[in-house]
């Protein structure tokens, strides 16, 4: 069965005690709400880490946005992977797009930085999505497809079945436009079918595709319940408890 997980990206919000107060409300309001099937994460900025992982108690997992692809060394104000996992957080966001929009991270780079995150033992979210002129003019297929064929030549099928993929249209993060559930639903499906020619349907269809891009707790459920839609990457929404927890509940079952 598929893992479900709901994501939460804080991105560069909250002070440190903001972020402990937010986040100690998660656990106490998630742990009424999740079942046994669900995986809950949340990817603070890194500084709020390793705090966070203390008052976690298993019931939320800790992720971070981004590593640097190398274990260490001369690179001021980077992070790496190793120095993640050992804080206890289990996740890494990888390839978000205003990682590589603004910070110019290629695919080549995310590669790098996917096969760092999996030698560490941590979860590799990995991001990919179409502009809103790619989604226009009809190119939002190839695009993806290219995303994902970039990290997927480079990594062998035991490794791929590590690997989250977050389908995030770019259109949709912090506008307020989703994709309708028959948009995701339609790329959701035709990411399995990339994967599953890349590694076979086996791995295809153990691999959970999450849906990022204005996802709230009014339309989560819809999203949620489509076939290929196996859970979340929720930004804006994840630093509300109660519409985070909503989130979590639309998912619960
Ligand atoms: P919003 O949920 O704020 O649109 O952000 C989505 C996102 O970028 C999650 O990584």
């Amino acid at each position: 069965m598929r893992k479900k997980i709901i994501a939460g990206n804080w991105k560069m919000n909250l002070t440190h005690s903001e972020g402990i107060s937010l986040f100690s409300e998660i656990v106490n309001m998630v742990k009424d709400e999740k079942n046994g099937n669900q995986t809950v994460v949340i990817c603070p900025p890194f500084i709020h880490i390793n705090s966070l992982v203390q008052l976690s108690n298993g019931i939320v997992k800790i992720g971070a946005q981004n590593c640097h692809e190398a274990l260490n060394g001369a690179f001021t104000g980077e992070i790496s992977a190793k120095m993640i996992q050992s804080t206890g957080a289990e996740f890494v966001i990888i390839g978000h797009s205003e990682r590589r929009q603004y910070f110019n991270e290629s695919d080549e780079l995310l590669t790098k930085k996917t096969i760092s995150a999996l030698q560490n033992n941590l979860t590799p979210l990995f991001c990919i999505g179409e502009s809103l002129e790619q989604r226009n003019n009809g190119t939002y297929f190839e695009v993806l497809k290219n995303q994902l064929k970039a990290l997927t030549a480079h990594l062998d099928a035991t490794d791929f079945t590590k690997v989250v993929i977050a389908y995030e249209p770019i259109w949709a993060i912090g506008t307020g436009l989703t994709a309708s559930a028959a948009q995701a639903q339609e790329v959701h499906a035709f990411i399995r079918s990339t994967l599953a020619e890349a590694y076979g349907e086996e791995i295809a269809n153990q691999t959970s595709i999450l849906y990022g891009g204005s996802c709230n707790a009014q339309n989560a459920a819809e999203l949620f319940a489509q076939k290929d839609i196996d859970g979340g990457l929720i930004g804006g929404a994840s630093l509300k408890s109660r519409d985070f927890t909503d989130i979590v509940k639309a998912f619960n079952f």
